[in-house]
């Protein structure tokens, strides 16, 4: 007998895109794989009242273990709700658990009835009438459990999972009405120059800066605004949008790191993106990167330590401080539950 999301304290992602259209802003969808990522994830989004997505990729799954992810998401909400209490906070946040990069029903399956909340199902690197086929698969059985579903058009370049792709293929517009009405999608996610990672660009198609920074092509905001203008108030959704922090690259490089010419979206341009229909933009190189520029820099500074939560405990300060300013400052998902506190 599977479990279903509303008795975990979850919610699908319906009323969550609402809200974020009405208000113009993205909802953070963060990857998680362990205990002091999902605590950072929760503190940040519990203190600055914004709704979050918590991301399970299969990766995630093999490496946390299925079962104890799904317990995880269920202890996120409680420990969410207690904080929430003992803040003084107006009301709660909606947490959505969500399977990230989906690749065939089964896996899809399992999770809804492990108690997920949403789908991704990422039929991209298909032909097209397949991808077609099953997302719509997915739909109808993640439906009538209120379950959503993410489909998506177009190749990110970078890893996807398991699956490497050298070259973007950017969205084309013309297809996405026919994607959307045959498959019943609950969000698209769509390329427009986004990449999963840390290396997002080669040095050849970026310029550099007067640091020697690359600078990144811009995004295709022209794709997008034809996706909105075919697909009106229907909820986009942007991978790969780390913006790779160069003061982690940096503090990585300093500690003993090998990071050069890691580079992501400029977070000017995701800010604009969370203005317009992009209801969702996921985040987990950031995280990642946060992470081990904190736990570097604890090794090389204090040798000596040898208790994890000497250096896990920092490291998940520091995630919290980026998830807050992310939300703050680059998806405008912050104070959207209430006030600020903490
Ligand atoms: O889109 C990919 C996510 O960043 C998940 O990455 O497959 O290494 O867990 P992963
Ligand atoms: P980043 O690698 O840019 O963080 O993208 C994450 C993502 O798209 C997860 O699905
Ligand atoms: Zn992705």
């Amino acid at each position: 007998m599977g479990v279903s999301f509303r008795s975990l304290g979850l919610a699908n992602t319906g009323e969550m895109f609402r809200r974020a259209f009405a208000e113009q802003y993205a909802v953070p969808a963060y990857n998680f794989n362990n205990m002091e990522q999902l605590q950072a994830i929760i503190t940040a989004c519990v203190e600055t009242r914004s709704p979050v997505i918590l991301q399970v990729s299969s990766g995630a799954r093999k490496y946390a273990n299925q079962t104890m992810l799904r317990y995880m998401a269920e202890g996120a909400v409680k420990m969410a709700r207690e904080m929430e209490e003992g803040l003084g906070c107006e009301g709660e946040i909606p947490i959505t658990l969500h399977l990230d990069h989906g690749d065939t029903f089964e896996l899809c399956q399992a999770c809804v009835e492990s108690g997920f909340s949403s789908v991704m199902i990422d039929g991209s690197h298909l032909p097209y009438e397949e991808n077609i086929a099953l997302t719509r698969r997915v739909v109808e059985y993640a439906r009538p459990r209120a379950v959503s579903v993410e489909g998506e058009l177009g190749v990110l370049a970078g890893i996807e999972d398991k699956v490497r792709a050298e070259q973007s293929t950017y969205t084309r517009p013309g297809e996405v009405e026919d994607f959307v009405s045959r498959t019943g999608v609950d969000s698209l996610a769509i390329s427009i120059g986004t990449s999963h990672g840390a290396y997002k660009f080669k040095p050849e198609q970026c310029t550099r800066d007067a640091r020697g920074i690359l600078v990144p092509p811009p995004l295709r905001f022209d794709i997008l605004e034809e996706v909105e203008r075919r697909l009106p108030r229907f909820p986009i959704v942007l991978h790969g949008a780390s913006s790779v922090i160069q003061e982690a690259v940096a503090t990585i490089n300093a500690h003993g790191g090998k990071m050069r010419d890691a580079i992501g979206i400029p977070e000017a341009e995701l800010r604009r993106a969370a203005l317009s229909s992009v209801c969702k933009i996921n985040i987990d190189t950031d995280g990642r990167m946060v992470m081990t520029a904190s736990i570097r820099k604890t090794f090389v500074e204090s040798p000596s330590e040898f208790d994890p939560r000497k250096y896990l405990g920092p490291a998940r300060s520091a995630l919290v401080e980026m998830y807050k300013r992310k939300n703050r400052e680059v998806l405008g998902s912050a104070g959207r539950y209430g006030k600020e506190v903490g």
